[in-house]
């Protein structure tokens, strides 16, 4: 049995269907994601899990037992949103040792945990700080701390790095794997960022519309998009017709495949006996720091191409240029 189990959970409002039949299973200390695109049902999952809010249908068993009836406060599931929601007349100590104080815990021991606790989260020099002297990413680090600090059985992160700038989400993406492992604690992020999910987790649940259109591994729901959907939302894939590729590549292809996609760094410029050979005149060349991405015209499509950055732009826009792609890297799409 696994740790979390969800089965065939649906959650209608009126007549609108925002999630239907959910199957998910999490092991114990597990890192993993629900990611999608925006309205697709995530945070009312996590919300489900909590209990804040109920499902229409279907079960909700953590550590062995259904969760229906267990009031959310019996739950030992702790919550970070993307709001640090911390509280503001409390210093950084007094926040984090909020959840002991309410189970009657010994103030040495409160003492005591919060000090380790704050060192794990990097933040033992803030300690007599106010919410309001803190940046963004040092509050947010101390909603973490507050939700660890009483170890919860599942911790629920909704969004909880999307307010921050794009270095400061980067570390603390780091840091929340490393507290994790750390701490072997089960955890279910939601976010939207799919570079996010693929750096720190062990499982992604791919959401779509109030289901789950692809689970696997980052490495797997990368490498193996099986759907349109999933090929357009992770990374940049090329999604062709068939009749475009075989137009594109000027053979019959052996597959019956309706549709394919091919990931824009698997396109590369150095011919190979059985590659597929494409070629294309260079329209848009765009440097955005390590990759280099430049749309090439194709008869009525256009696909792209990502290269490594070495030394500046390597296209001449205009100009015409052979492409080549390994059989094996173009993907069926289902
Ligand atoms: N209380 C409610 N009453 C009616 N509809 C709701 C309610 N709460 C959520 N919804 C609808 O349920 C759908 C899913 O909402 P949810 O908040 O789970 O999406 P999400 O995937 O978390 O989106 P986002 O990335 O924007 O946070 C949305 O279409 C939303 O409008
Ligand atoms: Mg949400």
């Amino acid at each position: 049995m696994s740790y979390v189990m969800i089965e065939n959970l649906h959650k209608t409002y009126g007549a609108s269907t925002v999630l239907s039949t959910i199957d998910m299973t999490i092991e114990k200390g597990e890192f993993v994601t629900l990611l999608g695109p925006s309205g697709c049902g995530k945070s009312t999952i996590l919300r489900i899990i909590a209990g804040l809010t109920d499902a229409t249908s279907g079960t909700v068993n953590i550590d062995g037992i259904d969760m229906q009836n267990v009031q959310p406060k019996n739950r030992e599931i702790g919550m970070v949103f993307q709001s640090y929601a911390l509280f503001p007349n409390m210093t950084v100590k007094e926040n984090v040792a909020f959840g002991l104080k309410m189970k009657k815990i010994d103030p040495r021991e409160i003492d005591e945990k919060v000090r380790e606790m704050l060192a794990i989260v990097h933040l033992s020099d803030k300690g007599n700080a106010y919410p309001n002297e803190l940046s963004g990413g040092q509050q947010q680090r101390v909603a973490l701390a507050r939700a660890l600090i009483v170890r919860p059985k599942v911790l629920l992160l909704d969004e909880p790095l999307s307010a921050l700038d794009a270095q400061i989400r980067k570390k603390l993406q780091s840091d929340l794997r490393s507290i994790q492992m750390e701490l072997g604690i089960t955890m279910i992020l939601v976010t939207h960022d799919q570079e996010e999910a693929m750096a720190v987790s062990d499982k992604i649940f791919v959401m779509n519309k109030g289901g789950i259109a692809q689970r696997g591994t980052p490495t797997e729901i990368y490498t193996k998009p099986e759907s349109e959907f999933i090929a357009n939302f992770i990374g940049h894939y090329n999604v062709f017709t068939r009749a475009e590729l075989e137009h594109m590549v000027g053979m019959k292809l052996p597959s019956e495949c309706a549709k394919f996609a091919i990931r824009p760094e698997a396109i590369y410029f150095e011919a190979g006996a059985k590659n597929f050979h494409m070629s294309g005149i260079a329209i848009e060349s765009v440097m955005s720091g390590n990759v280099i991405r430049t749309v090439f015209q194709s008869g009525e499509r256009t696909f792209s191409v990502e290269q490594l950055h070495h030394r500046g732009h390597f296209v001449e826009i205009g100009k015409a240029y052979e492409c080549y792609v390994e059989p094996e890297d173009v993907i069926e799409l289902t």
